[in-house]
């Protein structure tokens, strides 16, 4: 007989009929006569519940079913006499396939912290609320090829091992094969990178951006969907050291258009969560508001999650420069009661809690924030007429904080070396880079769209740690 998945069964469409199933007991109550059992095969939050009488099955098989274990079930589905759930399945027969000791199974019936969870990431998949947000996850990633795809962009894989450092930020994780123990060395005395695998000193990439727009010069539009690592030492609820990026990059596009694609683009993929996972989206939303009632009344969510989903697909969001972000927070109550942390002033980065209050407390929606001023971002960003500025622009998300970070590319290539020189960046270092300047160069732009943070806005999760299966950040790559 063919198996049919619990979310398909809860359809009722084989009402009536003879089925198979096959999951994972998530609990297992009941009396001399009768017991039930929820199964789970995590194609949705819900379980399917499985009716056996006791006097069909041996007491051995039902002391194995268990929570955690795995079986296949036969049986009717029928329409169920119980309240909690529409259908249920009459079961004929029950094989346990893998079962689980209930002494030594550390997933209990009981809530689980978090924290406790990500020290068994390899069975908090098994919950409830990591198979609703890793089912989000699936389909926000599906759902940015079907948006670059509708929209005819070329999906390109650009290298994970480069020499180059697309950010400037020198925050790489070197990639050798040299023995650290006793490396060649030069004769000053440096490790001669020269004997290394690749005949130079690699690192895991930072951003596939730079040869993500040499191919937007053939392609005209394309975008990298990939890992991307960063040795930061940032032990942050929105920081990881390896985490996914979406990087679109189009040819013959100004800073406006490329805002109004990623604007375009994270309604999209937001609106297939909705459309695809609002069981998972309700009940990651009810936790939240659990959560919410240990909290003071004030600082209680004003929405639930997916009226917060809904109110960002269904609204435009707030468009400002920095010089006009700058001007809020200096004229801000929180300012004047000395309530940031770091300074506020015309040329300093946006910490954290000026990007919160701007899209938290003054807009109360994402934010687009343009035209920084150019020492405080990348060597690639075009300078704009008032040669202080570039066309840059960074998204903010409630919650959240910077979750796309993109810009108007230097296509210009005396200031783009120049921006390079000043930076400490070797022109010889990215002849190829600056070959696309001196041959069919074309105003371009693009922007990189975080992931995690993404996942993190739509599920409502507070950590970054649990929206990626198996996180990497410092100090910690367990599993
Ligand atoms: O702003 P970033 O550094 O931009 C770039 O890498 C550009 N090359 C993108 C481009 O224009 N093609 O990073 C882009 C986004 C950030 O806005 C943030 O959402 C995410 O990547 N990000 C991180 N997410 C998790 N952990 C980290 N350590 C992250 N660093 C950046
Ligand atoms: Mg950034």
């Amino acid at each position: 007989m063919q198996r049919t998945k619990v979310k398909e069964l809860l359809t009722g469409a084989e009402v009536g009929k003879e089925v198979l199933l096959k999951g994972w007991v998530r609990t297992k109550r009941g009396n001399k006569f009768v017991n039930f059992i929820a199964v789970n095969d995590g194609s949705t939050i819900h379980n399917l519940q499985v009716v056996a009488d006791a006097e069909k099955f041996p007491e051995e098989t039902l002391k194995d079913i268990t929570t955690g274990a795995s079986v296949a079930v036969t049986g009717e589905l029928v329409a169920s006499q119980g309240k909690g759930q529409a259908y249920e399945v009459v079961a004929n027969t029950i094989e346990v396939i893998g079962k689980a000791d209930p002494e030594a199974y550390p997933l209990q019936k009981k809530a689980h912290s978090l924290e406790f969870l990500r020290e068994i990431a390899h069975l908090r998949f098994r919950t409830n609320t990591f198979g609703a947000v890793f089912r989000v996850r699936n389909t926000l990633a599906f759902a940015v090829h079907k948006f670059f795809n509708e929209k005819g962009f070329v999906y390109m894989h650009t290298p994970i091992i480069t020499a180059s450092d697309a950010e400037g930020a020198g925050e790489m994780f070197r990639v050798t094969t040299l023995d650290p123990i006793n490396p060649p060395l030069t004769e000053d005395g440096q490790v001669n990178y020269e004997e290394d695998f690749f005949g130079r000193a690699t690192n895991l990439t930072v951003s596939g951006q730079l040869e993500g727009e040499l191919a937007a010069m053939a392609f005209s539009d394309i975008y990298t969907f990939g890992p991307t690592f960063r040795a930061e030492n940032s032990n942050t609820t929105r920081h990881l050291a390896e985490f996914w990026m979406i990087e679109p990059e189009m040819a013959f596009y100004d800073l406006k258009m490329n805002a109004d694609l990623a604007e375009d683009f994270i309604k999209y993929i937001i609106r297939e969560a909705i459309e695809k996972n609002r069981d998972d989206i309700e009940f990651l939303g009810q936790r939240l508001v659990e959560e919410d009632k240990t909290r003071p009344q004030n600082e209680r969510q004003e929405m639930t999650l997916m009226e917060k989903l809904e109110f960002v697909v269904n609204n435009d969001f707030e468009r400002v420069t920095y010089t006009e972000a700058i001007d809020i927070l200096v004229n801000s109550p929180a300012y004047k009661k000395k309530k940031f942390q770091y300074e506020v002033s015309w040329g300093v980065d946006l910490q954290s809690e000026h990007e919160r209050y701007l899209v938290e407390k003054h807009f109360k929606k994402p934010v687009i924030v343009t035209d920084y001023p150019k020492d405080i971002k990348a060597f690639y960003m075009r300078l704009n007429d008032d040669g202080k500025t570039v066309a840059a622009m960074d998204i903010l998300a409630p919650g959240i904080g910077e979750i796309v970070g993109g810009s108007q590319r230097e296509e210009r290539l005396d200031l783009l070396v120049e921006r390079m020189k000043g930076v400490g960046i070797e022109e010889e270092a990215l002849w190829w880079y600056l070959d696309t300047r001196r041959f069919g160069g074309c105003p371009h732009a693009g922007f990189g769209l975080g992931f995690e943070r993404l996942v993190q806005f739509v599920t409502g999760m507070g950590n970054i740690r649990d929206v990626i299966p198996f996180p990497r950040t410092p100090q910690n790559a367990e599993f």
